[in-house]
């Protein structure tokens, strides 16, 4: 008790100490935290979540997660506004025009869309590792336009909360103006029939901040950027199977202290300061730490990402539910409570 209240006292009086020597020594520079960039706001993408490894594994529930319904009651319930699904339709259509859909498939994704929005949730359907556009964009592109315009055709009809996203993470042969070039073909081919839906589009290089300045969208009131953010990334990466020498960075700590808070920082002014100029809201539609990352440090760093997100207005969307990157235990249907608790505290 005596060691505490010591440590206590002198705590105090080296505070004190500290902030006499501010005041005295540069009167005026105890200035307030200036604004950061801001977004442009007015989106309702606010607080959202990835529905990970479900339906963009080569077949559902190949790795492990399957859609169940109630989840989507539990993330409505924990404050949640929107959920993204990523989902695999390269390997659900067939290879030879018209590229049909398998209709199976799709009548799995049609339950799932309906099972998420009955809870009040948006959902963001999006076209997630087609990889062989990746290698191939000339030999693929006929086949990602017509399962365009089949998904289009097909979700005419449903509610605004419905939002497209026209495809993950762009890389390799995909380059800049490929994808430039891609993207409005697609967005004019899915406006025939959906005038109004929103949709979703990021730049190349895994939807990398960076690329968002090479990105170039048409004219249209209904587009929303994105871009995915795991900076540090020998952090939030460590021990991923799928990131070749990551085992290295186990145990790769983020204690939130000035600097890594700076770097952050100036990345996510970057994205914000790239949507005020360009005039297109922009959020954050993927950003998380691998669960193998001591839980303190993920907490931490979600918390901090989260929080400054939300002051530069744009909207976050988690990955991923019970996932790698899991906020949600599925075996046990339980919340990993923490992590939870760092993600949904209110904005600072
Ligand atoms: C990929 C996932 C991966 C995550 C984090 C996603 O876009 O599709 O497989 O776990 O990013 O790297």
């Amino acid at each position: 008790m005596m060691k505490c209240l010591s440590l206590f006292t002198l705590g105090g009086m080296a505070l004190l100490g500290l902030s006499l020597l501010c005041a005295c020594s540069a009167p005026g520079s105890m200035k307030k935290e200036e604004t950061p960039p801001q977004a442009v706001g007015g989106t309702d993408l606010q607080r959202g979540i990835n529905l990970g490894n479900a339906l963009e594994a080569p077949s559902p529930g190949a790795w492990g997660v399957s859609v169940q319904p109630h989840y989507f009651s539990a993330m409505r319930q924990a404050g949640f506004d929107t959920l993204r699904l990523p989902v695999r339709f390269s390997a659900h259509a067939a290879d030879q025009p018209p590229y049909a859909l398998d209709e199976d498939f799709m009548q799995q994704v049609d339950e799932s869309l309906a099972q998420a929005m009955q809870p009040g949730l948006n959902v963001i359907l999006d076209f997630h590792h087609y990889e062989e556009l990746m290698r191939a964009p000339q030999a693929q592109r006929e086949r990602f336009l017509a399962i365009w315009s089949q998904l289009a055709q097909r979700y005419r009809d449903q509610p605004p909360a419905l939002c497209f996203e026209l495809l993950n993470e762009p890389q390799g042969q995909l380059d800049a103006a490929a994808w430039n070039d891609l993207l409005a073909e697609a967005i004019a081919l899915i406006r025939r029939s959906n005038p109004q839906r929103r949709i979703l589009v990021g730049g190349v290089d895994y939807n990398s901040v960076n690329a968002l300045a090479q990105l170039r969208l048409p004219a249209d009131e209904h587009l929303i950027a994105t871009f995915h953010f795991y900076e540090p990334f020998e952090f939030t990466h460590q021990g991923a199977d799928w990131v070749a020498g990551a085992q290295a960075w186990l145990g790769t700590a983020w204690q939130g202290s000035a600097q890594e808070q700076q770097v952050l920082r100036e990345q996510l002014d970057a994205a914000a300061r790239w949507s005020q100029q360009s005039g297109i809201p922009l959020v954050m539609g993927e950003f998380g730490s691998i669960r193998q990352a001591q839980a303190g440090s993920r907490q931490r760093w979600t918390a901090f990402v989260a929080r400054e997100a939300e002051k530069r207005g744009l909207g976050w969307i988690y990955w991923d539910w019970c996932g790698e990157f899991r906020i949600y235990d599925c075996g046990a249907d339980a919340w990993e409570a923490g992590l939870l608790e760092a993600l949904m505290a209110p904005a600072d």
